[in-house]
């Protein structure tokens, strides 16, 4: 559905509102070890198949690298259709956060004039990473003006052992993390399916990228469980998308 240049307007403003006041926090996170740091990430995230991160001593530099670059990306994959109005999120690896916050910044500007309750569930395993997205959750959260945001703040969890409630979200992220477990596609789309209310959705945000092996095992495993729209890279380049509805 097109949608009317105010209405980009209004929600260009206010994800520019949020990343500011995100970031007022992020830049405090830099210390002397920062670019030692963040290229060790980086060489991790070029390779074809990541290593295993240490988040626990790598949350801030990861944070203050990539947490903009990744909110960003989330938000253009929310504008371009709107989000669905979801009554509870869940954010699967949500690292400092930064996808759960796009979906919020984008759906709080679309609301027309009423004020919606979402419960926001963050899983991750590292303690590290769950303690800045609660920080930049706290910061950001009285700035949202349609949004009553509810957070959950679960224990530090392996997705592996996360055992959902079945039909109790009706939206799920997975932004960069299945490309940290592509020996547990299958299973972790399968759990995410299993908490999807119907006509839920679920979005993967992952780079799309020559070599990358990820992407097939999600092709094939959502086109065998869902609905799967895929949407190219435009101008602004972000990541592909794959979204399913049960
Ligand atoms: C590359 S970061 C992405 C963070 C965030 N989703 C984003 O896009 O900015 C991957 C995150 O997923 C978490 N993660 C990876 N595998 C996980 C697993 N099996 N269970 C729980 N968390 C996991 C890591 O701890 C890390 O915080």
């Amino acid at each position: 559905m097109l949608k009317s240049t105010s209405l980009y307007q209004e929600q260009f403003r206010f994800i520019t509102k949020i990343a500011e006041s995100a970031w007022s926090f992020l830049s405090d996170l830099k210390d002397a070890k920062i670019w030692d740091d963040t290229n060790y990430l980086k060489d991790c995230f070029s390779q074809n198949t990541c290593p295993e991160i240490d988040y626990e001593r790598y949350a801030m530099p990861f944070a203050y690298t990539y947490f903009l670059e990744n909110f960003l990306k989330a938000a253009s994959v929310f504008l371009r259709e709107c989000p669905p109005r979801a009554k509870c999120i869940i954010d699967a690896g949500c690292g400092s956060g930064a996808g759960m916050l796009a979906y919020l910044a984008v759906l709080d500007q679309s609301l027309p004039d009423i004020n919606w309750q979402i419960d926001v569930v963050l899983i991750d395993r590292s303690e590290a990473q769950l303690t800045i997205a609660k920080n930049i959750l706290q910061l950001v959260k009285p700035q949202f003006q349609h949004l009553d945001i509810v957070p959950h703040y679960l224990d530090p969890m392996n997705l592996l052992n996360w055992e959902p409630q079945a039909n109790s979200a009706d939206c799920i992220l997975f932004e960069h993390v299945l490309t940290e477990n592509p020996f547990d596609v299958g299973s972790l789309l399968g759990k995410a399916f299993l908490a999807l209310t119907g006509g839920g959705k679920i979005y993967i945000i992952e780079r799309r990228r020559e070599k990358e092996p990820i992407w097939n095992i999600i092709d094939q495993i959502v086109s065998e469980l869902a609905i799967p729209a895929s949407y190219g890279s435009g101008k602004i380049e972000p990541d592909d998308i794959a979204f399913g509805e049960p």
